[in-house]
């Protein structure tokens, strides 16, 4: 198949890249370059352009037929998004649908989403499961909300068929090396902890200790971006056999805390770690975990790098690779 990779140069982007490439695929990638990388590109054709760019996006789909559409772009800054509803409202939604126009009216039915587990908002409930209420608590989980409700609706009237894959938090980097995270300005904690392991960074802050886990920090949901991509091909293979539209959240079902990533960090790189221990951050939930039971069940999704060593392991590899030149002096 033929599949338009928009945000494909960037971090999730370039890994479903390389997945469907290794399944034989052939992709075309669509990129602003804002926070993606030319070299995350591996290679493949490249258009750099912007969603909000109407005339580019009914160009391309009329220049070039692609069978399905995988959808990365987007803004993912938690914090910017209150500060800037607006910059997250355009690109998230306004450009989305720009795409989603782009595609209706080029017959092309199949999308992937990139949706969050942001939508849920404060839990209540853990594991949490894909019919746990959306309530979303910043600007970035609307926007994504919005999307949802908008394929919803295109669904239902223009027969355009979606997977929208909640993420929890994507983190490691391609066994294979060659590609990874590389953000700026960075805000996941396993880079940050490795760019301090690193020397790229004096210390790692710690955002509360007085929170109800076992070690008073927050627990996220870690999962490993090739599991990420490779639920995007499953995805792919589910519009094609069952002609519908679905929800799936993707995460591992367990939680690490930051004390145990900035623990295991130590670990497997060998270096040391200066932690500094700061006040809460406002809209942090104690525990984020997902339950990707629907998943396994509907995509015969399972991941393959689920545990945390081998998940700081991989972003170890692919952060000296590409950081080790640029360390503080
Ligand atoms: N990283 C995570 O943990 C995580 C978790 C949940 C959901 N997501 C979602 O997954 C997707 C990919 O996330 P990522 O971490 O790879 O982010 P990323 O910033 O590395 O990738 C997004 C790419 O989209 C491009 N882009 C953004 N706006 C664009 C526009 N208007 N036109 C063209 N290109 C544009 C950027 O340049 C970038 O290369 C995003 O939609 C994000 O919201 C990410």
């Amino acid at each position: 198949m033929k599949i338009l990779v928009t945000g494909g140069a960037g971090y999730i982007g370039s890994h479903a890249v390389q997945r469907l490439l290794q399944s034989g695929h052939r992709v075309v990638i669509f990129d602003n370059l804002v926070y993606g990388h030319r070299e995350l590109a591996q290679g493949q054709e490249l258009i750099v352009g912007e969603l909000s760019d109407r005339d580019a996006l009914y160009r391309l789909f009329s220049e070039q037929h692609f069978d399905a559409v995988m959808h990365f772009a987007a803004y993912a800054y938690v914090g910017e998004s209150v500060k800037h509803p607006a910059k997250y409202y355009y690109n998230n939604v306004v450009g989305t649908l720009n795409l989603l126009d782009a595609m209706r009216e080029h017959n092309v039915k199949k999308i992937i989403f990139s949706s969050t587990c942001a939508t849920y908002g404060e839990p209540r409930e853990i594991p949490i499961p894909e019919t746990h209420p959306q309530m979303p608590i910043n600007p970035y989980g609307q926007s994504k909300l919005m999307v949802e409700h908008i394929l919803r609706d295109y669904d239902v009237a223009y027969g355009l068929r979606f997977v929208s894959l909640r993420y929890f938090n994507a983190a490691g980097a391609s066994p294979e090396g060659g590609i990874g995270e590389d953000h700026n300005p960075e805000t996941h904690l396993i880079p940050l902890v490795l760019d301090a392991a690193l020397g790229r960074r004096k210390h790692i802050t710690i955002y509360g200790t007085d929170y109800d886990t076992p070690d008073g920090t927050c627990i996220r949901d870690y999962i490993h971006v090739t599991d990420l991509a490779n639920a995007h091909l499953l995805g792919l293979e589910f519009l094609h056999r069952e002609e519908r539209s679905e929800f799936f959240n993707l995460g591992n079902g367990n939680g690490f805390s930051v004390r145990d990533v900035i623990e295991a960090a130590k670990r497997i790189t060998g270096k040391p770690i200066a932690v500094i221990e700061g006040d809460r951050r406002a809209g942090d939930p104690a525990k984020l975990i997902g339950s990707a039971a629907k998943a396994k069940a509907l995509l015969g999704w399972q991941p393959r790098f689920a545990d945390l060593d081998t998940i700081i392991s991989t972003a170890w590899a692919w952060h000296q690779e590409r950081f080790s030149a640029k360390v503080l002096t």
